[in-house]
């Protein structure tokens, strides 16, 4: 029965924590986003909750991604990858900044909501703002039947299941996941090509496995973790693709660890960030095997000619770098959604090394229900 299951959910399972629980949950949680939805004869994917016809769908000419901390960050990739797989112009910003500028509501943009709670008020105000001004809103909610779920005129659930921690780890990598179908599904109803939409929907069924390689790695990020436990401040950096992803990885850093940790574009270095390198201040660079892999190697080269020590997460072992976590190269698409994974096990590492609290960091709650 439902009840049972639910139980079962908030169980520890032998884990210490729910972050930790969380993150291990990861590969059968994408497993579940994905299930039912994929379409291999048409290569593309179904999403019963978006009511929206072929037609409607090649009328959106912009889509607005609006959220809050690790949701707005979801939110990021999910506007690449929308913008790379269906060629729509797609940006995202934090639904607390939107509610307050006035900003225009434009009748042929698609506004997302993203929300792992649902109940986030600036995302929830942002919604009824645009509703009230006849703008058509799309959710990406984890929690079924949540305010946000109920506002939106359509949506997708992502299907994470219950998540306790503060920190949230499964249901950000559930929401990329969520915005790779639908940046498939937009992208089949205009110029994907079915070649392309194969190539997307095999790159996503090899997920759930890749997370597990993932993991299996923990041994090995604990020990860096506990390397890094003493630094005062890191830096993550990634460009493009791999930005979003080093904004995420220094979030869940300094939520869980009380770190200060900045993200940057790595293409932003030379034009002040460098001012800072010295060796006791670590970069964590994102470095996917894509177009951007020598830029990304020349940044690393900047770096260490400042005498900066540099963890690479990439996918294969970097040079230039003082440590590489490797990890399985999927689709250049859909490589953001597992690049952040092992960053969650440092994430949690560092903050067991230094003894914090790790599901209620401090000055936190599990959603923010007021202004
Ligand atoms: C995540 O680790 C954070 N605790 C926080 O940034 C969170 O993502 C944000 O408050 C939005 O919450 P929501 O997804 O429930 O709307």
């Amino acid at each position: 029965t439902t009840v049972e299951w639910e139980a079962a959910s908030y169980d520890m399972g032998g884990h210490d924590t729910y972050m930790h629980k969380e993150i291990h949950e990861q590969a059968d949680a994408v497993d579940r986003v994905l299930r039912g939805r994929i379409d291999d004869r048409f290569s593309t994917v179904h999403l019963g909750g978006l009511n929206l016809d072929a037609r409607e769908a090649r009328q959106i000419r912009r889509v607005k991604i609006l959220g809050c901390g690790t949701s707005y960050h979801a939110g990021q990739i999910g506007a690449q990858m929308i913008e790379e797989l269906a060629r729509i112009p797609a940006d995202a910003e934090p639904a607390s900044e939107f509610r307050y500028r006035n900003a225009v509501v434009d009748p042929d943009t698609l506004y997302v909501a993203v929300s792992q709670s649902g109940e986030t008020y600036d995302v929830l105000a942002a919604v009824q703002e645009l509703k009230r001004k006849g703008a058509r809103v799309f959710g990406v909610v984890n929690v079924v039947g949540s305010a946000i779920a109920r506002e939106a005129d359509a949506g997708i659930y992502v299907h994470a299941g219950p998540e306790v921690c503060v920190v949230s780890t499964k249901c950000f990598t559930n929401t990329t996941v969520a915005f790779a179908l639908l940046a498939l599904h937009l992208g089949r109803t205009r110029d994907l090509s079915v070649r392309d939409g194969k190539r997307i929907i095999e790159g996503l069924r090899k997920l759930p496995e890749q997370i597990t390689e993932v993991l299996k790695q923990e041994e090995e990020i604990k020990r860096l973790a506990e390397q890094y436990a003493d630094a005062r401040s890191m830096l993550f950096i990634g460009r493009v693709r791999g930005y979003p992803v080093a904004r995420e990885a220094s979030l869940k850093l300094k939520e869980v660890s009380y770190i200060h940790a900045e993200a940057y574009p790595a293409s932003e270095l030379k034009h002040g960030p460098l001012a800072l390198i010295e060796p006791a201040l670590p970069t964590v660079a994102i470095v996917p095997d894509d177009d951007l892999l020598e830029k990304n190697r020349a940044a690393m080269e900047e770096i260490k000619a400042r005498s900066g020590r540099i963890l690479a997460v990439a996918h294969q072992h970097e040079p230039k770098a003082d440590e590489t976590i490797v990890v399985p190269k999927n689709e250049d698409e859909l490589d953001p959604i597992l690049m952040g994974i092992p960053l969650q096990l440092l994430a949690y590492h560092t903050a067991l090394a230094l003894g914090r609290d790790i599901d209620k960091p401090r000055n936190l709650a599990k959603s923010v229900t007021v202004e």
